[in-house]
């Protein structure tokens, strides 16, 4: 047999090998499957734009109309399926169609949704309990996996050689100088590839990711929990942020809103609070940060004129290139807070929810349904009457629904000055 062809060849078994290991543990890694499809709209546990999953096989009872509706939802609905047709009529929001998700991988998903633990009960004060989506550890896998195969390769090779060289000796054949490692050529070959491969990865995914800041807390002067005030307390988003109904900014409330609550409010004494990294937080010290911010003591008559304002961190930052308006969302487009910055009420420090990119608008732009006003029953929209053509186009059946794509929400100059 031909040496250098069975060397060759034994790369290339070992490449297949290493390729197949990458598809296996796709194929079979529901959770990613999950992340990567699915969780920019579910929760196992919770609502968010679509129903919590958890429970979905025994509430389809049909496991091939099931996965009839994850691949296309509305082939499930023509089935006449009762259930199909009331869950797509049940939120605003439509889902994507999953073609090209194979009946395994759908299994994956439904395996790891139904089986993956319970959500832990929020630790006391832990300020996790709104975290979005678990960060994808299947990197380091693979790494780890291309690795041990690199190794291995190199190794067998090795291995090969030394064989070779043996049975060129025995057959009296003047057998080529030992090459140390970092001369052999296929050695180097492999190394730069892998390099190379690595390096691509990495650098693209770095320039994609430049500005954007998905998760980014930053410790503010003043540790203002929301989940105090927005969530045990129930105090509305809009008596601060009340910009968020009017015009293009939210706004962040003034000194002067706190103390209309905390001229009153000198302590705290609800539960202990913890800072992300664990430390015990003194609610009543912060409190005092905020009178000495304000200018006031407690007891005492007090002069707005005499606040500071206070410097807080701002998280959520688009770049100036891109025009977003909350009114327009929060009014017209009726969407929730929530949707947008995740469960702010049960978090005790703002964290950044959404990752801001131009796919996160454009995608909701594409999925969700537009709500035409009724003039009988006065539910819906009046915004949408200048689109009166689509509206005839629905009730007259010639359109099924009508997303904010289709009145023109990806059109480049909406959102680019
Ligand atoms: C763009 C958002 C979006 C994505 C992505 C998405 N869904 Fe949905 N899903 C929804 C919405 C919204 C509903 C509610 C039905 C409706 O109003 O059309 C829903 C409903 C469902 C239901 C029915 C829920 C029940 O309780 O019976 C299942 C099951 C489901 N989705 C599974 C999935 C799976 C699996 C994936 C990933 C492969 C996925 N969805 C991806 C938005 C999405
Ligand atoms: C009592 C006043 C108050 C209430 C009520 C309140 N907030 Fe805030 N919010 C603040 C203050 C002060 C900040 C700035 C400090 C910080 O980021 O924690 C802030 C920050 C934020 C930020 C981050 C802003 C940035 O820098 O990007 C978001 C998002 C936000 N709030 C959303 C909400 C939502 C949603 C609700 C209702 C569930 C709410 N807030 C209720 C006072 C309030
Ligand atoms: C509508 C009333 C109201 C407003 C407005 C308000 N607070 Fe509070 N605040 C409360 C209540 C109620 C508590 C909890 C007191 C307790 O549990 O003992 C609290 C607790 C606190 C605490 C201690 C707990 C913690 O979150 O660390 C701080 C600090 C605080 N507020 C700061 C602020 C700041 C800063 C603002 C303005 C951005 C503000 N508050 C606006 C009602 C208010
Ligand atoms: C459609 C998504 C969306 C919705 C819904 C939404 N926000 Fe925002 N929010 C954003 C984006 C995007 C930014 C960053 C804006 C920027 O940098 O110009 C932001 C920024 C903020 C800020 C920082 C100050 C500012 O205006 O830049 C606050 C506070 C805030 N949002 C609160 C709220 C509250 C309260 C609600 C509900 C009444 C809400 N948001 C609903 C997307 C949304
Ligand atoms: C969670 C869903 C959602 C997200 C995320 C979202 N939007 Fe929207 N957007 C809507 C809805 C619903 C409307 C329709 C409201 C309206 O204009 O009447 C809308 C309308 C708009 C419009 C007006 C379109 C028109 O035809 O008049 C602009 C501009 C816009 N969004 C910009 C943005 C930008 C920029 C972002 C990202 C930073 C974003 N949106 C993210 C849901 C969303
Ligand atoms: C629904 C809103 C929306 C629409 C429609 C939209 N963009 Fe964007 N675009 C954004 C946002 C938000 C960013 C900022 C993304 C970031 O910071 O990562 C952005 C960034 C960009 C960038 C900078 C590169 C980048 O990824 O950061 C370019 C170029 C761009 N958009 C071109 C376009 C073109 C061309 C169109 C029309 C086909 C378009 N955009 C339509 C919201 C939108």
């Amino acid at each position: 047999m031909n040496k250098r062809y069975s060397s060759k060849n034994l790369l290339i078994t070992l490449l297949t090998l290493v390729i197949c290991a990458f598809t296996q543990v796709h194929a079979q890694d529901g959770k990613a499957l999950f992340n990567a499809n699915c969780a920019s709209c579910h929760k196992i546990d919770d609502d968010l734009t679509g129903p919590a999953l958890r429970g979905m096989r025994e509430r389809w009872g049909d496991d091939k109309l099931l996965h009839l509706w994850i691949k296309n939802w509305s082939a499930a609905v023509a089935t006449g399926s009762e259930y199909a047709k009331k869950m797509s009529e049940s939120r605003p929001a439509v889902m994507n169609t999953f073609g090209s998700l194979t009946d395994e991988q759908i299994s994956a998903i439904i395996d790891y949704v139904e089986t993956a633990p319970a959500k832990k009960a929020p630790e006391a004060g832990g300020s996790n309990a709104g975290a979005p989506v678990e960060k994808d550890d299947n990197n380091l896998l693979f790494a780890i996996i291309t690795l041990t195969m690199a190794v291995l390769a190199i190794v067998m090779l090795t291995v090969n050689g030394s064989l070779r060289r043996l049975q060129e000796a025995k057959d009296g054949v003047p057998s080529k100088p030992i090459l140390a490692i970092y001369k052999n050529k296929t050695y180097i070959g492999i190394f730069a590839v892998l390099c190379l491969v690595l390096f691509g990865f990495f650098l693209s995914k770095g320039a994609v990711d430049l500005g954007r800041q998905k998760g980014y807390m930053p410790e503010q002067p003043i540790f203002y929990s929301h989940k105090v005030h927005a969530g045990i307390n129930q105090i509305n988003c809009l008596y601060c942020h009340g910009g968020a109904e009017e015009g293009k900014h939210a706004n962040i409330p003034s000194v002067n809103i706190c103390m209309n609550c905390h001229m009153a409010i000198n302590e705290y004494k609800g539960e202990q609070l913890y800072t992300a990294e664990g430390k015990e937080v003194n609610g009543t010290a912060e409190i005092q940060k905020l009178y000495a911010a304000a200018g006031f003591t407690h007891g005492q008559a007090w002069d707005p004129s005499k606040a500071k304002p206070i410097e807080w961190v701002k998280i959520h930052s688009l770049p100036d290139h891109v025009y977003f308006n909350h009114s327009q969302h929060v009014v017209a487009g009726k969407v929730q807070c929530q949707t947008c910055h995740g469960e702010i009420q049960k978090m005790d420090e703002v964290e950044q929810f959404a990752d801001l990119s131009m796919g996160w608008c454009v995608n909701c732009h594409r999925t969700t349904k537009v709500q035409f006003y009724d003039s009988a029953t006065g539910a819906g929209n009046k915004f949408y009457s200048i689109y009166e053509k689509f509206h005839e186009d629905l009730k007259s059946g010639k359109l099924d629904s009508v997303t904010v794509e289709t009145i023109g929400g990806t059109d480049c100059q909406k959102c680019h000055y």
